[in-house]
């Protein structure tokens, strides 16, 4: 891919699931063309209607418009053949199923088959760029984009470097996605979990902990964090809060607090308990809470409702 971007790029999705679907729609609908391909033909051939469904529903709720829905997916096309799919793109987002071997596979195959300039990025959650890239013979090309779900509503995309990746991909991956109203960051190290998920699993291991130690129960936990500092962090990030507390005062109270906090290295036995009795939460209704269908359908509904909402004042003026 030349490393200027002009907007015409066309793009390859690897994976049309829950993620891939939704990156590919955020391509279209800023006139890219795109491709999305996946090894189960069912997943595939429901990748065009989610999109629809998606970009309905963002245009009933004023995201976008109900007239331009046709056009945006007019430029998408599901190609059951991987080489078909993938041997034209600009750049390619790779999207399949969180395992090494599989993203290793997926990356050496299109090493082989796409141009020497394209661009190969990888949607990983927490594994190493590096590490996927080690199959790969042209891994300056390799580069981490980590989407949040869904990816159409939440604006950041982590940019995350492989050891080998070169500067002008990090920095073209970056403009292309800054091109499509997304809001890049650059993580400067791949180290696992990269930004995003190193801290939202610190504050999941202290809230897990919290619940098994018996300190408050569950829904106390997400009362205490949705009505505290959860209210405040849109506006500011923990860095910040600091500078504005004060790093004497933060240093005070880390001298104090930081060795009372959770510091295991593996999951907590609560979690590996309730994964062994099928407590999955939603997928079976029991998991740190009881869920009825009711109220699983509201909480997805209020999320939603929260995040249209979020993109059309917050996300907006931001832009
Ligand atoms: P998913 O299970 O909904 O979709 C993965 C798709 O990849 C499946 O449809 C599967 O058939 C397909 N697939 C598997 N092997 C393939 C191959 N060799 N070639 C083509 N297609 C193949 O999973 P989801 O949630 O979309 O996750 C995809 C990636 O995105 C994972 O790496 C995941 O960690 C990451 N991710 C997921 C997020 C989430 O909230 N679900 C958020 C951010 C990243």
């Amino acid at each position: 891919m030349s490393r200027h971007i002009t907007g015409s790029e066309h793009i390859a999705v690897i994976g049309a699931g829950l993620m891939g679907h939704g990156i590919a729609q955020i391509f279209a609908v800023q006139g890219h063309s795109v491709s999305i391909t996946d090894v189960d033909e069912g997943v595939l051939g429901k990748a065009v209607h989610n999109i629809r469904a998606n970009l309905s529903f963002l245009a009933e709720n004023g995201i976008g418009e109900t007239a331009a829905i046709d056009d945006a997916l007019s430029r998408v096309k599901s190609i059951p053949d991987l080489r078909h799919a993938a041997e034209e793109a600009d750049f390619v987002v790779e999207a399949v199923a969180e395992r090494l071997d599989v993203k290793q596979d997926v990356f050496r195959r299109l090493d082989e088959i796409c141009r020497p300039e394209t661009i190969l990025a990888t949607n990983t959650s927490v594994i190493s760029i590096t590490e996927i890239a080690a199959a790969s013979k042209k891994r300056e090309r390799i580069v981490g984009t980590h989407f949040w779900n869904p990816p159409y509503l939440i604006p950041l995309v982590e940019v995350v470097p492989g050891a080998d990746t070169a500067p002008s991909v990090v920095d073209a991956t970056f403009e292309l996605l800054a091109s499509v109203g997304k809001r890049p960051v650059k993580v400067r190290k791949d180290v696992p979990g990269f930004v995003g998920n190193r801290l939202q699993h610190a504050l999941w291991r202290e809230a897990i902990s919290i619940v098994d130690q018996g300190i408050a129960d569950a829904a106390t936990v997400d009362e205490v964090i949705k009505n505290s500092f959860g209210i405040r962090l849109p506006v500011l990030g923990p860095l910040a809060t600091a500078d504005m507390v004060g790093l004497d005062l933060t240093l005070q109270i880390h001298d104090y607090i930081l060795g009372h906090l959770d510091r295991s290295t593996g999951p907590a036995a609560i979690l590996k308990e309730k994964v062994e009795k099928g407590e999955l939460g939603f997928k079976t209704g029991k998991g740190f809470q009881s869920w009825t269908e009711e109220e699983m359908k509201e909480c997805r509904q209020r999320l939603l409702n929260h995040l249209v909402h979020w993109n059309r004042t917050v996300g907006t003026s931001r832009r």
